[in-house]
């Protein structure tokens, strides 16, 4: 047998080159190359004979009406994040820091799964014995779901087909390897192939596949990107430091929305469901309390009420600071400077705190216009109502622009019962929500005299 070859596999990025290098040339990160035995086996082999020419290929319309079967995993929060359901011959990624729940997820929902057909759950982490134990605290002791203590994506893949699992989960994909690859577990040549195997195993035999990966320091899937180009839907599992909620984000799905949140806590028996999140990211201040405003953010399909604290306090030094938690720190200082040249807000010798309450991020523009209503009421001491919402972008003329959703976002507020909305012109609706007064804004100005 000839020798099996040497290549050098960024641990990085993935990409491989025939000699070791000090730099990657493909991403430019230093000291990433790492030696692994190139692929062996069939597709190592030499020149392939030619293939048959085929000409079946489906139309568009034949294929459209086929719809998509969903399993349902017992938890109306994850099947909203998987876009209504696990599909069939699907590959999910779950990654997320250790200690999270991604384990606990999906142990949970290995035990519904059972019910709707064989579930093989295997585990390269941890030992029969432990799962067993956590599975009694959940209380799923007496659950069906198959259990097997095994790294060997090979062996993995064998029981799975012998069981005829419906749903096969893989804990975790980082500790699996492949007898392909010589590299150890980890590698990301390993990660590649065992990812690759698990891939054609799923689309082959129509198993649903969830892979549990860990996350580097970064916050990443460990391992090159490549990982999650390979899958049809990544997600990951987020929480604040000291936290109970925990947040399943989307952030690829081939079968639903990008960006869908699910919202979870960690009680004694495990995950569950919160299926009323706006509750838990406000605080409710009995007093109006000055600097705080609650704007509706848009988070996959779901519109979602925070709260937006802004503290403006006379600066000691000669460079006032601004701080930003769960907001981007350059749309801070934008805003602070469309507030003060288009509606004369002297923020100059102030430092300024901005925060969102819950540990959420507030990623859209649409949040524009309560930082700026919160920054005015902090500055000038003098809170705003405890039944209004604001939302709208704000652009760098002073003008205030309609943002997507409008409507949604103000059904949300409704229903939570706030009874004055302070919106973009172009997000007023014909039929403002039953008990809520709807006001349009068109300059900054003019949102800031509204009080
Ligand atoms: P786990 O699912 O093992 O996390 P991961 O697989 O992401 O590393 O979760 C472990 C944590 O969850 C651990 O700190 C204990 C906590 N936990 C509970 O609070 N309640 C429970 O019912 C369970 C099973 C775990
Ligand atoms: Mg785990």
């Amino acid at each position: 047998m000839a020798k099996s070859k040497e290549v050098f596999v960024c641990q990085n990025c993935g990409a491989s080159s025939p000699k070791w290098q000090g730099q990657c040339p493909t991403c430019g990160e230093w000291n990433t190359l790492v030696a692994e035995a190139a692929p062996s086996g069939a597709r190592a082999a030499g020149p392939k004979a030619p293939r048959a020419v085929r000409a079946d290929a489906t139309s568009l319309a034949a294929e459209a009406v086929l719809d998509q079967p969903r399993l349902s995993t017992g938890s109306a929060e994850l099947d909203r994040v998987l876009g209504g359901g696990l599909v069939f011959g699907s590959v999910t990624l779950i990654g997320g820091d250790p200690g999270i729940g991604k384990s606990t997820l999906m142990l949970q929902a290995a035990a519904a799964l059972n019910a709707l057909g064989p579930v093989l759950y295997a585990t390269g982490e941890e030992s029969l014995k432990q799962v067993a134990l956590r599975a009694r605290r959940l209380g799923l002791a007496d659950a069906t779901a198959r259990l097997l203590a095994e790294t060997g994506v090979e062996e993995i893949v064998g029981v799975a087909t012998a069981l005829g699992a419906r749903v096969l989960i893989v804990d975790s994909i980082q500790t699996m390897h492949s007898e392909r690859i010589e590299s150890a577990p980890g590698a990301v040549a390993q990660l590649r192939e065992c990812t690759a195997e698990l891939v054609r195993f799923a689309k082959a035999s129509g198993t649903a596949v969830l892979l549990v990966g860990h996350v580097t320091k970064e916050g990443q899937i460990a391992g090159p990107r490549v990982l999650e180009h390979m899958v049809d839907t990544v997600l990951y599992f987020e929480s604040d430091t000291g936290s109970r909620f925990r947040v399943l984000r989307s952030v690829k799905n081939r079968f639903g929305a990008a960006n869908e949140i699910g919202v979870f806590a960690m009680a004694e028996q495990g995950l569950r469901e919160v299926t009323n999140p706006s509750a838990i990211f406000l605080s409710r201040h009995a007093e109006p309390v000055s600097g705080s405003v609650i704007t509706v953010m848009r988070e996959g399909t779901r519109s979602l009420l925070i709260e937006v604290q802004v503290l403006a306090d006379a600066s000691l030094g000669n460079n006032p600071r601004r701080v930003a938690v769960g907001i981007d720190g350059n749309r801070l200082t934008m805003l602070l400077a469309v507030a003060h040249r288009h509606a004369g807000l002297l923020l100059g010798g102030q430092d300024v705190f901005a925060n969102v309450v819950g540990g959420v991020r507030l990623a859209e523009t649409a949040g524009d216009l309560a930082i700026v209503l919160a920054a005015r009421s902090s500055l000038q001491d003098i809170p705003l109502p405890n039944s209004l919402v604001a939302f709208g972008e704000l652009g760098l003329a002073g003008e205030i622009r309609p943002v997507p959703f409008g409507e949604e976002r103000l059904r949300e507020a409704a229903k939570h019962g706030f009874k004055l909305a302070l919106v973009p012109e172009a997000n007023v609706p014909k039929r403002p929500p039953e008990g809520m007064t709807v006001r349009g804004v068109t300059r900054l100005s003019q949102a800031l005299d509204a009080f």
